[in-house]
């Protein structure tokens, strides 16, 4: 396959993206939560990387039932990390050095701590407020039945019951009600929320939950046996997921992006089966739709080449550019998931074991190959903060500190997402391994985190951050949206191997490390080694 781009370029096309989970980057002031404040004091650390663009994780006021993903005012910033006025240097910081900042809209639901919320529920029933949410009589003889069998994603009912007997629907958990987008004042107060930040300078938006805006209207049943199946299928007309009237809706936000200087862009957090993402990267739509095959790939030559191949091919036709995502906050850190057997349920492992399933020595290494397999291609990068220093999960946190609503509403069954949200460690030394002046730290860390600190990664040359970093600069040199890419044969079956623009790139598989001696022109290496041999389980780039 050759690829050769006629595409328009913008910022975004090529772009290096770093993605900040606020809550555990960097603390400011001391009470162990990462803010806005421990961010702007890294911001050169941004720099040194050659990041283009930081997409923060939601920043607004929220009671962090989901990780602010439960948004009470969306023109506010939460005040544990931080005001608007320091939402405002950080956007005038970032562009002082050349980074973009793209926010995170949550426009699938509220907190239940909205004002809207709050007005429906101490509403009487029938009101006109509560037709900005799904609230709904419930079936059976006294409506004590959910009004459909829908499952929140997050474990249990969809459906939780008011006391006046109504139920309101929540994809998620019970503290984040869904908005109904049929509605008209829910449409006109999301046009004036974007107005708010893009006018604030903001470059772009990820769009939470991008695939769930519009329900069945008429509220059926699901298939629950076969919706599992279904959903990651080619499922039409599912009553809750990825349907058409979605879409409207994101080219009326395109127009208001469109109508700013600058050029502005909406990126879909949509989990939607890879060959109806097109749908929603349309002319006049979203520029860009996560690809998250990567988070889920095993190691494995075929899924890495498939999944490659599948995304270039499918964005061939259109004006969007690939998408790669190794890891972000909602699933187990890469160098930990490689280290698993490849059939691991690795959602469940950390509760069922056992722990010696895992080869974490091979998983960090696997990750930093699958570092330079990724920022070789051609689309944008994502790097989730924490991934250029190679962190592994901290799938062991003690049950009792867990925060993530997913272990609660799983009944314990899993852990949940906390693993890969533990605090950065940036000094070598300390109680929080500089994540804060004070010690404190939200979720604990593991003991001698400082190993893998910034601190202790900057003085060590073959460090996984001096590989990102390495990367990062020689992937903005050589390889551009422009430029194409072609796979490269002549290598052994379990080689992956591929050229873009300047850049060749391979990455051993197999179990036998293969002669380098025919290439001379050697840029990287993901081992620490200077042999003239690739090792199992490694990447090298050369020209
Ligand atoms: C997205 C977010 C996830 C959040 C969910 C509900 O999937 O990435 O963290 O829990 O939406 O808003
Ligand atoms: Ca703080």
């Amino acid at each position: 396959m050759e690829n050769t781009r006629e595409k328009a370029q913008s910022w975004w096309s090529h772009a290096t993206v770093y993605q900040v989970y606020i809550r555990s980057f960097a603390d400011g002031n001391g009470d162990g939560i990462g803010d806005i404040e421990g961010l702007l004091s890294r911001m050169d650390y941004l720099v040194d990387l050659g990041v283009d663009a930081i997409w923060i994780n939601p920043w607004y006021e929220s009671p962090l039932a989901d990780g602010g993903y439960d948004v009470s005012d969306y023109r506010a910033i939460e005040s544990r990390y931080g005001t608007l006025a320091h939402a405002e240097e950080l956007i005038g910081q970032a562009h002082d050095r050349g980074i973009k900042v793209i926010a995170d809209l949550v426009p699938n639901h509220t907190s239940e701590k909205h004002a809207w919320f709050r007005e429906a529920t101490s509403s009487n029933v029938g009101h006109q407020s509560r037709d900005r949410y799904h609230i709904r009589d419930g079936k059976g003889l006294d409506g004590e039945l959910p009004p459909t069998n829908w499952e929140s994603v997050f474990g249990g009912p969809a459906w939780t019951r008011l006391d006046d007997g109504q139920w309101y629907l929540h994809l998620f958990a019970p503290e984040q009600p869904d908005l109904n987008w049929n509605n008209a004042e829910v449409k006109e107060e999301f046009a004036s929320i974007l107005r708010f930040w893009l006018d604030r300078g903001i470059d772009g938006f990820r769009i939470d939950v991008a695939h769930g805006l519009i329900k069945d209207e008429t509220f059926p049943d699901i298939d629950l046996a076969s919706a599992k199946l279904l959903e990651s299928s080619q499922m039409e007309n599912h009553p809750h997921w990825d349907r058409d009237e979605i879409l409207p809706i994101v080219a009326s936000w395109r127009k208001i992006l469109d109508d700013y200087d600058g050029e502005r862009m909406l990126v879909a957090e949509a989990w939607v089966h890879p060959t109806r993402v097109g749908r929603y990267l349309q002319p006049g739509l979203y520029q860009q739709s996560f690809n998250f095959d990567f988070l889920e790939a095993s190691w494995d030559r075929e899924v890495f080449h498939t999944s490659i191949q599948k995304s270039i091919e499918a964005m061939a036709p259109l004006e969007a550019d690939s998408t790669w995502v190794l890891s972000n906050h909602d699933v187990m850190r890469e160098s930990t998931r490689y280290g698993l057997p490849p059939e691991t349920d690795w959602r469940a492992w950390p509760m069922e074991g056992p722990s010696s399933l895992l080869d974490a020595e091979l998983g960090s290494q696997r990750a930093r190959a699958a570092a330079l397999c990724m920022l070789g291609l051609p689309g944008s990068c994502y790097i989730y903060q924490g991934q250029e220093l190679g962190l592994p999960e901290v799938w062991d946190l003690p049950e009792d500190v867990l925060d993530d609503p997913v272990w609660e509403r799983s009944g314990g069954k899993l852990k949940g997402r906390d693993g890969c949200r533990v605090p950065l460690p940036w000094k070598q030394d300390g109680a929080s391994a500089g994540f804060s002046e004070s010690g404190e730290r939200w979720l604990p860390q593991p003991e001698h985190w400082g190993v893998l600190s910034v601190e202790a990664q900057q003085k060590d040359a073959a460090s996984t951050l001096n590989l990102y970093k390495q990367a990062v600069a020689l992937r903005k040199k050589f390889c551009g949206a422009d430029k194409a890419f072609t796979w490269l044969e002549g290598f052994p079956d379990e080689v992956l191997a591929y050229k873009h623009g300047d850049l060749s790139c391979l990455v051993n598989f197999g179990s036998s490390p293969l002669p380098l001696d025919a290439i001379d022109n050697v840029l990287l290496k993901s081992d620490r080694t200077h042999t003239a041999e690739l090792a199992p389980d490694t990447a090298v780039w050369f020209l």
